[in-house]
């Protein structure tokens, strides 16, 4: 990881340790009334993937792009028996991972690598999730054929992402590029899903269902965008503003890996 990534990181650990934040390092989920407040629809978005993995106990889970170990805090409150590992390329965040426990027979384990090269043996893992962090990973195709390597046969994948739309105005351009240098690294922005779907093929894994979340997660940003954050320098005002415009979309893709 260089000096330069992942800058906005600190804060959100800072906040985590004064309690001001959960454990949770995405935007929410407020479909069909699922959440009132910030923290209900963090946890929403997070039951969604999960829901969406088709857990059964007695499975090796891994969440790549782990965050701060939200999701396999509650994945490990749904399994029992289970072997449960996180990977993230950054330290200051498996830190507070290793501040969860596992319940039970179940085991939790974190792993600090990239998302392109995970030490974990071929055909050895049930479910893979990855939530609102692919967009960060060197290559999208590194990453899907990294988990293709890692699943078992019929093993499910479950990755969101945050992609763009090309802009159309200077304006969302300078937007965009406040976007990109604020949550760095963030290499490649503008994407259809249909490419990202190639990719899976590309990797050996089906696309078995895509769910578009992008009207779902919009009012994220009455939460965490403040009146004076200047869209033009604030990465999170710049990232509301593209989402009004129509730019920004948000999938969350279940892959199946081929070959059952
Ligand atoms: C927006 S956060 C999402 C965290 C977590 N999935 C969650 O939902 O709370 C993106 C995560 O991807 C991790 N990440 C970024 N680049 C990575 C890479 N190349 N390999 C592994 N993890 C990476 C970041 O450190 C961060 O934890």
């Amino acid at each position: 990881m260089t000096a330069a990534a992942l800058d906005y990181i600190p804060g959100l650990i800072s906040a985590y340790r004064a309690g001001h934040a959960g454990d949770h390092v995405h935007l929410g989920y407020w479909g069909q009334g699922a959440a009132s407040d910030w923290r209900t629809a963090q946890e929403a978005m997070t039951d969604l993937h999960l829901d969406a993995l088709d857990l059964q106990d007695g499975q090796t889970v891994i969440d790549v792009g782990c965050g701060i170990g939200g999701s396999l805090r509650l994945a490990n409150a749904r399994l029992l028996n289970s072997r449960l590992v996180g990977v993230n390329i950054d330290p200051r965040q498996l830190a507070i991972c290793e501040t969860h426990e596992a319940t039970g027979a179940n085991r939790l384990e974190w792993l600090e690598c990239d998302a392109g090269a995970v030490p974990i043996g071929d055909c050895s893992v049930d479910r893979i999730l990855s939530l609102e962090a692919m967009f960060h990973f060197p290559a999208r195709q590194d990453f899907l054929s990294e988990a293709a390597r890692m699943l078992r046969p019929a093993g499910v994948l479950v990755c969101s992402d945050i992609v763009f739309g090309t802009p159309r105005k200077t304006t969302e351009a300078r937007l965009l590029a406040v976007v990109q240098q604020g949550y760095a690294p963030w290499p490649q922005p503008v994407l259809k899903v249909d490419a990202t779907i190639q990719m899976g093929r590309i990797a050996g894994l089906a696309l078995r269902r895509i769910a578009d979340l992008t009207a779902h997660v919009m009012p994220t940003w009455d939460h965490i965008v403040s009146s004076r954050d200047d869209p033009e320098r604030s990465p999170v005002a710049a990232m509301r503003d593209l989402h009004r415009a129509g730019l920004l979309h948000y999938p969350m893709y279940v892959f199946e890996k081929r070959g059952a």
